[in-house]
């Protein structure tokens, strides 16, 4: 058997323990889905897939963030106790629902929207896999919007304005996108107080993410390329 504790409540709330019977290949989604389905109905939270490509899954699990659907409570509760709460630096609705709001906002901010050119060609535009840009862009493209890594930023929660890891590691993408027509502005976007130069590159989102995305890279390539548009009097 499982002791496992779980977030009542929204900003206040407490921590309620429920027993939950523990199975083989038994993920953390599995056992705050057997708490809903048959101890409590009230209990929210949130899911889609289950199979790691919606990112509608995260919680906080024994005082990390996580991917809940893909995260097996064998690697995460060895002494058999389970701590699950809301992701951190964002705003609970109910329990372990948070509101995303912010977080797809930042994205907007940052300019994390193709934006074609103006002479759209007849047929495909070819991006060569080996090229440098190519591979930067296919390095981040992978995101599926979990907010893992803006949970675990410590800068998110010092500063609420900041962009955060994921909204700029897609700017970053979309900078390396030969066929994208939107960097000035996305630069100018990424380049305040709030942007790429507030990041400390400490690396938790890059720990975090579950998709193995380097947003601490990403952010190093986007302060390059803003000292350069800078530089050149282009910000
Ligand atoms: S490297 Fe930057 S974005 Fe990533 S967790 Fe640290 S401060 Fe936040
Ligand atoms: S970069 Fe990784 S941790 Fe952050 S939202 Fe995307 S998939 Fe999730
Ligand atoms: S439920 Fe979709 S990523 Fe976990």
């Amino acid at each position: 058997m499982l002791r496992v504790s779980v977030w009542r409540g929204g900003a206040e709330g407490t921590l309620v323990a429920y027993d939950v019977p523990a199975r083989a290949s038994q993920t953390v989604l599995d056992v705050v889905t057997y708490i809903q389905r048959r101890l409590d109905p009230t209990l929210a939270y949130r899911f889609a897939c289950r199979v790691g490509m919606c990112g509608s899954c995260a919680m906080t699990v024994n005082g990390i963030a996580r991917w809940t659907c893909r995260t097996h409570v064998d690697r995460v509760a060895k002494s058999g106790a389970l701590e699950v709460k809301p992701l951190a630096n964002l705003p609970v609705i109910k329990d372990l629902a948070v509101d995303m709001t912010e977080f797809f906002d930042k994205w907007a901010r940052a300019r994390g929207r193709f934006v074609p050119s103006a002479d759209i060609p007849d047929d495909f535009i070819r991006v060569p896999p080996a090229t440098p840009a190519r591979r930067a862009a296919d390095a981040g493209i992978e995101c599926i919007g979990c907010g893992v890594c803006y949970a675990s930023c410590d800068i998110v929660a010092w500063n609420k304005d900041y962009l955060g890891p994921a909204a700029l590691n897609r700017a970053w993408t979309l900078v390396n996108d030969v066929r994208d027509a939107g960097n000035a502005e996305r630069l100018g976007a990424v380049a305040g107080d709030a942007g790429c130069h507030a990041c400390h590159s400490h690396q938790n989102c890059a720990l975090r993410c579950p998709k193995e995305i380097d947003p601490t890279g990403a952010i190093a390539g986007l302060k390059r390329a803003t000292a350069r548009a800078a530089l050149r009097g282009k910000l």
